[in-house]
């Protein structure tokens, strides 16, 4: 008997169904039906601490391809607090070894992006068998190209600048739309790209207002009679970038806005005579049908996740490199984000295209 455990952790987003019925189509493509038995652990690290789970079948993943969010639930457990006891003094990790031990499991697929990586490790760490698949809209795991959720979201965030430049023409307005990416800004670099945004905030690259006051006016000298401002959410100011986390935090805490957004459009509003509106598209871009992109990189990861758990090879994330399915060891992926390079071609490019990046 294959006994597998199968979580969701972290943020949702498309193609997280569509990934687990890649591997469980996987399994049975090798399996007979009761030689398997299948151990849902609902809303992430939540499930396997408190041992709540469903035993589902093959008909559990029917149908599932198209479906967005997850079957299994899924929640944010900050890896800093895993080895900090719950409420009750439960040690959790102890709790999620002991579930697993307990189901006899043969091994564990975990769906996630970084911080789910580094409890994975954490558990490889203290022996279990584990195999995980790189989730998130973000893109910025280490290891692999490419992350499913990615291309949906950028769709997602394409589309609202696509639909933005109606009104903005119309209005002759400054529209600053707020991207997903905290760390990293993926998302907001190809929707920008994508969606003809005139300029692009990057955590990567902090910016300078008087460069940007420069953009709006300049288009407007041309005749433009808009600007488009994709701008990631975790996007900082050159002066910003100087300062330390706590300095950092103690100024945005000061100026209590809702999101960097609100931040920028007093900073452009104040500096420009054009009026400036914002469109924060948010948790819409997590949402909905995978785009195709992802349901096919979910399904070949998925599959390969099967392969890997057939062949007893544990201790990896399934990524891709050069559309080459491979294993990446989980000890190499844990802890490590993948940044967008300032000095790479697709930045040179969009530089050469017309897209200011607020820098110079
Ligand atoms: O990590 C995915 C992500 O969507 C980020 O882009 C975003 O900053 C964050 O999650 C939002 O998190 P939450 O769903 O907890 O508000």
């Amino acid at each position: 008997m294959l006994r597998i455990g199968i979580l969701t952790s972290g943020g949702d987003c498309q193609a997280l169904n569509a990934a687990m019925r890649g591997v469980v189509k996987g399994i049975y493509s090798k399996c007979k039906e009761n030689e398997v038995e299948i151990y849902g652990f609902q809303e992430g690290y939540k499930g396997l601490i408190y041992s709540n789970f469903k035993m589902l079948t093959s008909r559990d993943f029917s149908g599932i391809l198209t479906v967005g969010g997850t079957i299994l639930g899924t929640s944010r457990q900050p890896f800093k607090l895993m080895r900090v006891p719950d409420e009750n003094g439960l040690d959790k990790v102890e709790a999620m070894k002991h579930t697993y031990h307990k189901l006899n499991l043969n091994c564990l697929v975990i769906l996630g992006g970084n911080g789910t990586h580094k409890t994975a490790n954490l558990l490889r760490e203290e022996g279990l068998n584990i195999i995980t698949l790189p989730k998130t809209i973000d893109n910025d795991l280490w290891g692999t190209d490419m992350t499913f959720g990615f291309q949906s979201a950028v769709d997602i965030a394409t589309d609202t600048i696509d639909k933005i430049h109606t009104t903005a023409t119309s209005h002759n307005r400054v529209f600053i739309i707020e991207i997903m990416g905290h760390k990293v800004g993926w998302v907001a670099l190809h929707a920008a790209i994508a969606g003809g945004a005139d300029i692009v905030l990057l955590p990567e690259i902090p910016y300078d207002i008087d460069v940007i006051v420069d953009a709006i006016n300049k288009r407007k000298k041309a005749g433009k009679r808009f600007t488009i401002i994709a701008v990631a959410e975790g996007a900082i100011s050159k002066k910003d970038a100087k300062l330390s986390k706590k300095e950092l935090r103690e100024k945005q805490e000061k100026h209590k806005y809702p999101s960097v957004a609100y931040e920028m459009a007093e900073k452009v509003q104040k500096r420009t005579d054009q009026e400036v509106r914002i469109a924060v598209p948010g948790h819409t871009q997590r949402g909905g049908s995978p785009c195709p992109y992802d349901r096919v990189l979910s399904t070949r990861l998925g599959s390969a996740a099967a392969e890997a758990i057939l062949d007893g090879d544990f201790g990896h994330m399934i990524g891709i490199k050069n559309d080459k399915v491979i294993r990446v060891p989980l000890a190499e992926v844990a802890g490590k984000l993948k940044y967008v390079d300032p000095q790479s071609d697709i930045i040179k490019e969009a530089r050469l295209s017309g897209i200011s990046f607020g820098d110079k």
